[in-house]
């Protein structure tokens, strides 16, 4: 996937500062150290001079302040533009303001109808942490939905622009993932409708306390590294 990017950026004619990209510290590589070494490997690999927003992947126990600090570090040092978090909960935030010195810019979370994280994005927005979605169709899950249909209908939309689009009038931020180009296209066109009140209630309604991956507790309790 590397490979692709790096060769997509080189023949697309863009300028470095026209895209934005984002990568993580993997689970594996958390700690002080293990950190800054990860995030060389990342620059190299995609043969850049600094990524836009690092984000720690997700809260681990044992090595939760270390990681950060290694961020704030590739922070002062210029070679990110932002630092945040992903899979943080509001305790895990609460936990990592006892020490940092740079609040997290982001908060990469689950988040879909079928699980919109709504009480954890009011907390963001007091801390002014912006909050991106991860799975924000809900893996394509949430599209079976029959109001999500009907709602698109209205305006010649898809229900997964229809759900996009309700993500980002949420004042949430969105990272949908498709391989195939017109979906791609499709996700993007998303900005020439506007959903109503009644139709931003009816899809809050889809809400099922239902996730599609791992709880962030799964992995910050464990001290073994754990793939996800
Ligand atoms: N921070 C984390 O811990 C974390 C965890 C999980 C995921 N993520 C990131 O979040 C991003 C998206 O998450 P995700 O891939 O899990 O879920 P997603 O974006 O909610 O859903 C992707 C699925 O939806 C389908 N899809 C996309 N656009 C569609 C459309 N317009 N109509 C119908 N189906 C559509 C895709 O199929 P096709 O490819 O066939 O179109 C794919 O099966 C990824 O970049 C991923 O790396 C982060």
């Amino acid at each position: 996937m590397r490979n692709i990017l790096v060769i997509f950026f080189r023949s697309s004619g863009l300028k470095r500062e026209d895209y934005f990209i984002t990568t993580k510290v993997w689970n594996t590589d958390q700690g002080y150290d293990k950190t800054l070494k990860a995030f060389e490997a990342s620059l190299k690999k995609l043969k850049l001079d600094y990524i836009d927003l690092y984000l720690v992947h997700w809260p681990k126990v044992d090595t939760f302040f270390e990681t950060w600090k290694a961020l704030e570090r590739l922070y002062d040092k210029g070679l990110v533009r932002a630092i945040g978090v992903s899979n943080f909960e509001a305790h895990h935030l609460d936990r990592l303001m006892t020490k940092a010195n740079v609040l997290p810019a982001v908060d990469q979370l689950e988040s879909h109808p079928h699980f919109p994280n709504s009480l954890l994005h009011r907390y963001l927005e007091e801390l002014h942490i912006v909050h991106q979605a991860w799975s924000p169709l809900g893996r394509a899950t949430v599209l079976k939905e029959p109001v999500l249909k009907k709602i698109g209908k209205k305006y010649g939309k898809t229900p997964a622009q229809v759900v996009l689009r309700w993500h980002i009038q949420n004042d949430v931020s969105i990272i949908p993932k498709s391989e195939k180009p017109e979906r791609i296209r499709e996700n993007a066109a998303i900005y020439d409708f506007e959903l109503t009140r009644e139709e931003m209630l009816l899809i809050k309604q889809l809400n099922r306390g239902e996730r599609v991956s791992h709880a962030p507790d799964v992995v910050y309790v464990r001290t073994e590294p754990e793939e996800f």
